[in-house]
């Protein structure tokens, strides 16, 4: 049965939308920053595009703007403190302190990821209360383990085969 479409039931819909959980992180001028976030897609093969959807409130977003680029570290299931870590308000600067990474073309890169990837930022496209980043990506890699999950506001561990 159709309901009137509010932000409740936008979230009801779009959580049943089962995502992995990922990190992005950024390095410039102004220090480096990081957010956990799962409005991440692949976007292009030819270039090599992906893009995430970044809250204009954010603070990753200006670090991201200003340093022309950003890195996404796809987390495993044995990283959800870390979800948390970067989810949080945190001191901005802080949130990288303690978290073992190692930087690749200058972006940090989450030790222990589950995969990351790279990217040098192409367009900032305006999203209603959110931006669109768009990134070329220039370096992945994978690592090991079983992806982190978010379904239904709430992180679950993988269960397949
Ligand atoms: C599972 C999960 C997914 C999230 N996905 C996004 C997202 O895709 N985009 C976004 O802007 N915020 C997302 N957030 C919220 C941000 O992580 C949160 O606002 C964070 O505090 C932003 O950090 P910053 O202000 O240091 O940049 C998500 C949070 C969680 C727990």
């Amino acid at each position: 049965m159709a309901r009137h479409p509010d932000h409740e039931l936008f979230r009801e819909v779009f959580g049943r939308f089962a995502t992995g959980v990922a990190v992005i992180t950024s390095y410039g001028p102004a220090g480096s920053g990081g957010m956990t976030a799962n409005a991440l897609c692949s976007l292009s093969l030819d270039p090599l595009l992906a893009l995430v959807c970044i809250e204009n409130r954010a603070r990753t977003l200006p670090i991201v703007r200003e340093s022309g680029r950003f890195a996404v570290s796809i987390l495993s299931s044995a990283q959800e403190h870390l979800a948390g870590v970067f989810a949080s308000k945190l001191p901005e600067g802080d949130k990288l302190e303690g978290v073992q990474h190692h930087l690749e073309h200058g972006m940090p890169i989450i030790d222990g990821a589950l995969a990351w990837a790279a990217c040098e930022l192409r367009d900032l496209i305006a999203g209603g209360d959110h931006t669109i980043a768009i990134g070329e990506v220039v370096a992945m890699g994978l690592g090991g383990g079983e992806p982190l999950l978010w379904y239904l506001g709430r992180y679950h561990a993988w269960k397949g085969r």
